[in-house]
């Protein structure tokens, strides 16, 4: 058993957005997911600290902001708020937004830099040393590559896995040990930490790399100025993913080890990742850690990409999907909800208008709205607009509120415990389980029929679907917290009574309760007439 105050804290970081680029539906995806857990643990009873920011060094932001006329921090603090704007725009809950270029992380950044100075790599060797770097360099990606790695377009032009065009690099630099971490980040993830890559098909994918030998990483820069200058090494800038790693401790406090937040929250429970960063986060970072004498992260959970209709989503295709167009078409709530439950979590989906109407009219509109509608209506008309009385439950109530009780434990599990944790998609389909078992359950109890034959019995089948309507809303709260809070609204739950502890019977509807007038909360999508 974990002590308590293990079980009690949840640290979960979204990666920290590069500002060259407007905020997109891949930006919005990762931090989602993100909210969705920070959500679900404030509500299960932890205390949660929930980070998001922007990446502002490097290469690539300084060529951004030249191409914009601007001083790069001029250009990064213009730019920087677009994410925050998407942060309110999505309704994500962070605790805290951090900028690279705060003084904070500037000091964090070189702290760590001196730790790993200080320490010897496993091989009893120097962690940093100065030499020369001669190489590939992709500064869309901000990473250098192997020439094994590149291929050869049709325009001669050199690509890195990623497509993104590489450049060649000679510069001095200094460099991390990291080839003599190899045998180190293996025991970490096969022995240590068997749980530290999700999914699955990602982890096996960075242990056959860190098989195939790891080369020392080049970690300053000497061509451009954009950066957290190197401690006491003139003319160096950090490697940005140096930097922008530690802005996960930065916001814990570090350098400061002994500061609540860290003693609290360090090592972080979850990096939620997309696909592409693995590298950078389930080798680099551990190792870097690990060098300046800190732990890791728990967990690093990668997930898929979204394309557009089918196509890879780009700038050059003019197909990229900003978060606001889709929040004004569809709604927050149903694009929260579309994201997480069409695509398997960890794997790549596909955005379609006609994909995110189906789940909208369906699932939404049709399973969830209308059978809120039905009931509430219902009890408005017929109940005195007030929680029914129930009767005693016969086996089929008792089935459905054991069914509309079980669903917190079903979705902890699935968000939590699994080894491809957190699915998402699947916590939302045993939530619509409950969905459909209620549907089916109010049309074969036919509460319009007992109304003649007998009210009482009437009473109890509202309640059972009042009450499931109550646990199903609890539950959804960090999937839809807007619609969610509207349907606790409309079957009169106190506030107080909305964290997942009140799941329990003992909080159940009170019979009596007023009831306010029942209001539709999602509205079907209809398309316009061309
Ligand atoms: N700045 C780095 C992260 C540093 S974390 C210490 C970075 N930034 S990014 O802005 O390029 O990407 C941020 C996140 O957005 C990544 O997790 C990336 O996978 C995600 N997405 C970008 N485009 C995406 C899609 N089309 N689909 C899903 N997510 C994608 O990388």
């Amino acid at each position: 058993m974990p002590a308590p105050s293990e079980t009690k804290r949840y640290y979960i970081t979204s990666p920290i957005y590069y500002v060259n680029d407007a905020p997109h539906i891949g930006h919005a995806y990762t931090t989602l997911a993100c909210d969705v857990l920070a959500r679900f643990m404030r509500l299960d009873g932890r205390r949660v600290k929930f980070l998001t920011g922007t990446d502002e060094h490097g290469q690539k932001v300084e060529k951004a902001a030249a191409a914009a006329g601007l001083a790069p921090k001029d250009f990064t603090d213009k730019v920087s708020q677009n994410f925050r704007d998407l942060a309110a725009a999505m309704n994500f809950s962070n605790d805290d937004f951090i900028r690279t270029t705060e003084p904070r992380h500037i000091t964090a950044s070189q702290a760590i830099w001196k730790a790993i100075a200080a320490h010897k790599s496993p091989k009893g060797r120097d962690n940093i040393y100065l030499g020369k770097y001669d190489g590939w360099y992709a500064v869309r990606d901000e990473a250098f590559y192997d020439e094994k790695e590149l291929t050869t377009g049709p325009d001669g032009k050199k690509r890195a896995p990623s497509g993104a065009e590489v450049e060649w690099v000679e510069e001095p630099s200094y460099f991390f040990r990291l080839s003599d971490w190899q045998d180190w980040l293996l025991d970490y993830y096969e022995t240590v930490k068997p749980d530290f890559i999700g999914p699955n098909t990602r982890r096996n994918e960075v242990i056959s790399f860190v098989r195939g030998g790891l080369n020392d990483l080049s970690i300053s820069r000497t061509t451009f100025k954009w950066g957290v200058p190197v401690p006491d090494a003139p003319g160096h800038v950090m490697y940005v993913w140096l930097d922008a790693l530690t802005n996960y401790i930065t916001a814990a406090g570090y350098p400061d080890e002994n500061t609540e937040d860290f003693k609290t929250f360090w090592p972080a429970d979850l990096h939620m990742v997309g696909k592409d960063i693995v590298r950078f986060h389930t080798v680099y970072w551990p190792a870097f850690l690990k060098a300046a004498g800190l732990e890791p992260p728990r967990r690093v959970f990668a997930h898929g990409w979204w394309t557009n209709e089918g196509q890879k989503i780009s700038k050059s295709l003019g197909n990229v999907i900003e978060p606001n167009a889709l929040i004004q078409k569809y709604g927050l709530d149903p694009v929260r909800y579309f994201l997480l439950r069409e695509v398997p979590f960890g794997q790549d989906g596909d955005f379609s208008h006609r994909a995110m109407v189906g789940r909208l009219n369906g699932d939404l509109a049709n399973d969830l709205g209308n059978l809120a509608q039905r009931v509430l209506s219902f009890v408005h008309k017929n109940g005195g607009a007030q929680v029914p009385p129930p009767g005693a439950f016969d086996a089929a109530d008792d089935a459905m509120l054991a069914q509309a009780r079980g669903i917190l434990d079903a979705v902890r599990h699935l968000l939590t415990a699994t080894s491809n944790a957190p699915e998402f998609h699947r916590a939302l389909e045993a939530v619509w389980s409950v969905v459909t078992g209620a549907n089916a359950y109010v049309d074969k109890q036919a509460p319009w029929t007992l109304r003649k034959t007998d009210p009482a019995r009437m009473n109890t089948v509202l309640y059972t679907l009042a009450e499931t309507l109550r646990c199903v809303a609890l539950v959804l709260q960090p999937f839809m917290p807007q619609a969610m809070e509207k349907l606790l609204d409309q079957l009169a739950v106190p506030a107080d009574a909305r964290d997942f502890a009140s799941l329990d019977a003992k909080a159940a509807l009170t019979p009596g309760t007023s009831l306010p007038a029942p209001q539709g909360i999602f509205p079907r999508f209809v398309e316009e007439k061309a």
